[in-house]
């Protein structure tokens, strides 16, 4: 299977997967902490977050369950599945529906994850398995929804990821230095690997002995049974691997971060590869964010898949598989979904508009907005005005940015009307508006009666427009003015050439 990263909606990129195609599945999808993520700082040291915690019952969702109830039988294998997880989803509506916008987030979460984790079932090997990595909020629903995809015969393992403190001290409660991973294999008859863990004694000064081939060992006195006590040889391997994984967290000045908020220990994910997968095998990551299973997969020999939203999160991915391996795009490995020519963005739109406003503003350096069609925009993210380093950065000047995507040819001044609107809602100091085609005279009109954001004594237009055309594509330029901080980020990389200052 050839190497592949692949950028969109997970669910529409499983959909197309042909089943029992991987060997070992790992997950660590947004875990509904309620965090915002949608924070995006213009200078190049602070480039922050790519991706919104927070879940709406909306629209989305109600379409996803209605297709969960409904499954249209695309996949066979997957009927009685979906009808398993229906169930369970209307077993959590009883349990959560007293619990107001709290229950209903954790539905609305509940119900992206289920059909995510239903194609996953599908697409493994009947030796496979697959790891889901979660946090306290909702391990427990996902626990219950493994069973019902995976059966509890096929649980294996909760696996405690120990990964220390790190942060401000929360004052009312036990500080949370863990993480969650559940572990299921698909079937009985799955790959397993021993791991031991690391060895504490570094000098081995205990294993003085070498056996005939070369290997040190230590006497160990022991007991039989009957009380008779001899010297039995015992090799350095450390202790197989417990169910609790004692891997710090990645400090902020590890040479290893990326600078991707969500980045997890290349450790971590090398001892669940190596102990649920062989060399050769393929490794598939739905939501890899800035790749380090795929890098961990890399190193160990394994064939990989990836899958993420963002590119935000594909950019760093190429520049570690890159610098770690030597890796080039569409050279070693296949990006699908992303855009690099004009062509293939008016494809992307044609083919799934939403892929495409995500994309659209992610070169802005917005995040997109959870659901593209509420609230009349599609991404959102914060100028930082100024910078001074003895002052905190909550108390730094951040003003509002949105965008809106519109990828049609049918473009009308109501449309610019209704962004207004969506400015004025959310305060925005600046708003853009991108499209793939050009704009009429009378949208012109109605941005330039908006007038200028002033900062500096210069002037910027407070709603602008972005035409992505050819010139994007071939040399990065993005004609849209913005303070300093933001243009010099702006002039980044426009596609995968890994030089992007997003990260
Ligand atoms: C917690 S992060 C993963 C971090 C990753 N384990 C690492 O070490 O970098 C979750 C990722 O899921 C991605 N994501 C969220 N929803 C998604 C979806 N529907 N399809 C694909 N990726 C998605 C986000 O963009 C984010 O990069």
């Amino acid at each position: 299977m050839k190497n592949t990263l692949h950028f969109g909606d997970n669910l529409n990129v499983m959909h197309e997967m042909p089943s029992e195609s991987y060997h070992l599945c790992y997950l660590d999808p947004p875990f509904n902490s309620g965090r915002n993520y949608n924070i995006f700082l213009a200078n190049s040291k602070a480039q922050k977050k790519a991706f919104g915690d927070i879940w709406h019952w909306d629209d989305t969702a109600i379409a996803t369950r209605d297709a969960i109830t409904h499954y249209n039988g695309r996949h066979p294998e997957l009927i009685d599945v979906m009808e398993n997880v229906s169930e369970c989803l209307h077993g959590f509506d009883t349990i959560l529906k007293s619990s107001g916008r709290h229950g209903d987030s954790m539905r609305a979460y509940l119900t992206f994850m289920a059909p995510r984790l239903a194609e996953i079932y599908r697409l493994l090997k009947p030796t496979g398995s697959i790891y889901l990595h979660c946090d306290p909020h909702a391990s427990h629903y996902l626990k219950c929804l493994l069973d019902v995809i995976f059966r509890p015969e096929n649980f294996r393992n909760e696996l405690t990821w120990f990964k220390g403190y790190r942060g401000t001290p929360r004052k009312n409660r036990y500080q949370q230095e863990h993480e969650t991973i559940l572990f299921y294999s698909k079937t009985n008859a799955y790959t397993w690997n021993n791991i031991f863990s690391e060895y504490k004694d570094p000098d081995l000064k205990r294993y003085n002995k070498v056996d005939s081939e070369g290997n040190r060992y230590a006497l160990v006195k022991r007991q039989r049974t009957n009380g008779e006590v001899y010297y039995g040889k015992t090799y350095p391997r450390g202790k197989l691997q417990g169910d609790v994984i004692e891997i710090p967290v990645l400090a902020s000045t590890s040479k290893e971060r990326l600078g991707y908020p969500t980045q997890k220990p290349l450790a971590l994910l090398e001892r669940i590869i190596k102990a649920s997968s062989n060399p050769g095998d393929t490794v598939f990551d739905p939501f890899c964010g800035c790749g380090t299973t795929i890098d961990a997969a890399h190193g160990l020999n394994r064939h990989w898949v990836g899958i993420d939203l963002t590119v935000l999160a594909l950019e760093p991915m190429e520049r570690r598989l890159q610098e770690r391996h030597g890796l080039q795009a569409n050279r070693d490995y296949h990006i699908e979904g992303y855009p690099t020519t004009h062509q293939d963005a008016v494809l992307l739109a044609e083919q799934s508009p939403n892929d495409f406003a995500n994309w659209a503003v992610t070169r802005l350096g917005l995040s997109p907005t959870p659901n593209s069609n509420d609230g009349g925009f599609d991404g959102t993210g914060k100028m930082l005005l100024w910078e001074n380093r003895h002052v905190a950065e909550t108390e730094q000047q951040k003003l509002p940015v949105i965008a809106e995507v519109k990828s049609g040819r049918s473009l009308t001044p109501n449309q610019v009307r209704a962004f207004r609107t969506a400015m004025q809602d959310q305060g925005a100091a600046i708003g853009i508006f991108v499209t793939l085609h050009p704009v009429t005279r009378g949208m012109r009109n109605l941005a330039e009666a908006e007038g200028f954001f002033e900062h500096n004594n210069k002037r910027y237009p407070r709603l602008q427009f972005w035409q992505i055309n050819d010139s994007y594509f071939t040399d990065g330029t993005i004609l849209v003015s913005l303070p300093w901080q933001i243009d010099e980020r702006l002039k980044a990389s426009p596609h995968h050439d890994s030089q992007s200052t997003l990260f």
